[in-house]
């Protein structure tokens, strides 16, 4: 989504804030701009397309006190010059850059016009700048206070004006801002991937609160001008996490990186001598614990069928009813909330508008919401009531991978907690976790004949339908493996209960639809295998993913790729992970941009 970086101090202004936004890229955008202060007056350069046609546009000699950019993904308005941000007013003295929405922009915007105000873009945006102007008389943090209860909607916002050079307000509703604290310089932005590289010091703002800030400080306060002290928090990220390392793509990186991250997601949580685990974050007494009788997960996109698994295999195993459910519809459902019932909120970014909205309603109704995030300091994270952290580093491609992974292994560990306390042996928890500990490794063998999948991707990418079918635990391995597939191959994928295709999809095989199955050697494998063979009978290309040694598969299949043989609950983590290099190579082929695909954003702050 949008991106917001600002910058005061001595640096070239315009290299800072070409470089932040260029860090912000992944987010996802259309067109982007900057603004930048001299002592007089603003120099603004605007542009469609990406940062690279931004930078070549700015003018090499630009001096400057101060400055904001923008990267911008379209919601009013088309993606075109104009449109991009910054957005000044009419007389060229007040200068915005804005995320989120303003709902009420229309009525704004007409009261404005009957004033002789002139807009020159469509955006919902354009509105703060007029309205900062009418209202300056000579202090801009006041000007902004004012403007604030007029707007309805979301906002992070980062203004300038000509009067005051050197010096950038923010402020925050709805949508992240950070303050990033350096020697005699101060940074502004959405998010810390955009400063990492100047500063490790953060200042996280809430909702309702503002920042004024010059190279020499920074002061934050309220909407009543009242001054609010804020904790620095440490960025614990590092600037080679954010960088390509020699690969091609960012989701290639993330692909391999899973070893790695899992690895992290467990380490210091299990634990041989008691069999069980152990989620700090949780900080949750073993009696709550104990007295817990529904489970229900709220999440988004690659999050929420991560849940999916987590709600199946907290079922299964430690035999608590469990759900997962969209957060864009548990908002809106008036949930009810029940007693003795934990809730989770899943997000790899911790912003994503529809979960962080259905947390906070879940929460006004009573409930306990822990967070399970990536992002440190996210807004999901912060507002949780407890939570556990994912530690995968960052995730830049916007199609996720790492994140499920990790989000896998948390609900694995928390099942086990949950199992342990109840019912499950000793013996049975230690199988667990050497299944768990085994996952790592079981990925680097699947990680060492990526060229199959590539020879696989080689042989479908020209079909434009594909099928992804599995059934239990690796069902949701089947949604999100046609989801990686959709989003960067733009090729149309459709995941179902491989059980499921005899009620309708069925009808969509012929010789150009490949289905593509998830064949585990667990208890619904050959329930699997007459599903396939349906598929079989109508003439229906087949692709499947399998256990290694499973020879049955591989006759009726086409094309198999063996994974190796596991403990069956950990099939999703070793499913999923030909999925993503599968998509990978089919967008390649097809030439597509792997990490920012059309029409996406990293994080989507909208509803
Ligand atoms: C798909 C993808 C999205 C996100 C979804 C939720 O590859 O990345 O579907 O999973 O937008 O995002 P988070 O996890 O940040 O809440």
């Amino acid at each position: 989504m949008c991106g917001i970086v600002g910058y005061c101090g001595p640096r070239v202004v315009s290299q800072v804030l070409i470089e932040g936004l260029r860090r912000l890229e992944y987010r996802g955008y259309d067109s982007a701009g900057i603004s930048i202060a001299d002592s007089q007056q603003f120099t603004t350069v605007k542009k469609t397309g990406k940062i690279k046609e931004l930078s070549a546009a700015v003018p090499e000699d630009i001096q400057g006190l101060s400055g904001i950019g923008h990267t911008r993904w379209a919601t009013h308005g088309e993606v075109n010059d104009t449109n991009a941000h910054p957005h000044l007013d009419g007389s060229g003295k007040v200068v915005i850059v804005h995320n989120g929405i303003i709902e009420n922009y229309e009525a704004l915007k007409s009261k404005l016009k009957s004033q002789g105000t002139v807009f020159v873009s469509e955006t919902d945006s354009e509105v703060i700048s007029h309205l900062i102007a009418q209202y300056y008389e000579g202090d801009l943090e006041h000007a902004v206070i004012k403007v604030l209860p007029l707007l309805k909607g979301t906002y992070g916002l980062a203004v300038m004006h000509t009067s005051e050079p050197g010096k950038i307000v923010g402020a925050r509703n709805g949508s992240p801002l950070v303050l990033g604290i350096g020697d005699h310089e101060m940074f502004i932005a959405s998010d810390v991937t955009a400063i990492l590289q100047y500063t490790k010091e953060a200042v996280y703002l809430n909702d309702g609160e503002l920042v004024a800030m010059t190279k020499d400080g920074y002061k934050t306060f309220d909407i009543n001008n009242n001054e609010i002290s804020k904790q620095i928090e440490q960025i614990n990220w590092e600037i080679e996490q954010i960088e390509k390392d020699g690969f091609p793509h960012f989701m290639e990186k993330e692909i391999y990186e899973q070893v790695a991250s899992i690895k992290r997601a467990f380490t210091g949580r299990l634990s041989l001598d008691t069999a069980s685990g152990h989620l700090g974050g949780l900080d949750m007494l073993p009696q709550e614990l104990h007295s817990i009788e529904r489970v229900k997960i709220i999440a988004a996109g690659t999050s929420y069928y991560a849940s999916l698994i987590a709600a199946y295999l907290i079922e299964r195993i430690a035999r608590i009813p469990a759900t997962a459910e969209l957060s864009s519809e548990v908002r809106y459902k008036n949930p009810i909330v029940e007693r003795n019932s934990l809730y989770f909120a899943v997000s790899q970014s911790g912003e994503t508008a529809d979960t962080l909205y259905a947390m906070r309603e879940l929460q006004r109704k009573g409930a306990k919401v822990l967070g399970v995030c990536n992002v440190v300091g996210s807004t999901i994270a912060r507002e949780s009531n407890g939570g556990v952290y994912l530690h995968s580093g960052p995730e830049i491609a916007v199609a996720s991978t790492k994140a499920f992974t990790s989000q896998l292994t948390i609900f694995y560990i928390f099942t086990l907690i949950l199992a342990r306390m109840r019912h499950m042996a000793f013996e049975d928890g230690l199988e667990f976790i050497k299944g768990l500990q085994s996952v790592p490794s079981h990925i680097e063998q699947i990680l060492s004949k990526t060229d199959e999948l590539q020879s696989l991707a080689r042989k479908y990418y020209k079909h434009t339908n594909v099928l992804f079918l599995g059934r239990g635990l690796n069902y949701p391995v089947a949604l999100e493996g046609a989801l990686k597939l959709k989003e960067i191959s733009y090729i149309h994928a459709e995941g179902y209960s491989a059980a499921e295709i005899k009620h309708g999809p069925i009808a969509l095989i012929n010789e150009e639809t490949p289905s593509l199955f998830i064949v585990p050697d667990d208890a619904l494998r050959d329930k699997v295998i007459s599903n396939m063979k349906e598929v079989k009978a109508r003439k229906g290309p087949l692709i499947a993913f399998a256990v290694e040694g499973d020879t049955e598969v591989a006759e009726i299949a086409d094309d198999v790729f063996f994974v190796p043989k596991a403990n069956e609950l950990m099939y999703p983590f070793l499913m999923v992970i030909p999925s993503q290099v599968f998509a990978y190579y089919c967008a390649i082929e097809l030439g597509r941009d792997v990490d920012q695909p059309r029409n996406l954003a990293k994080s989507v702050t909208v509803e």
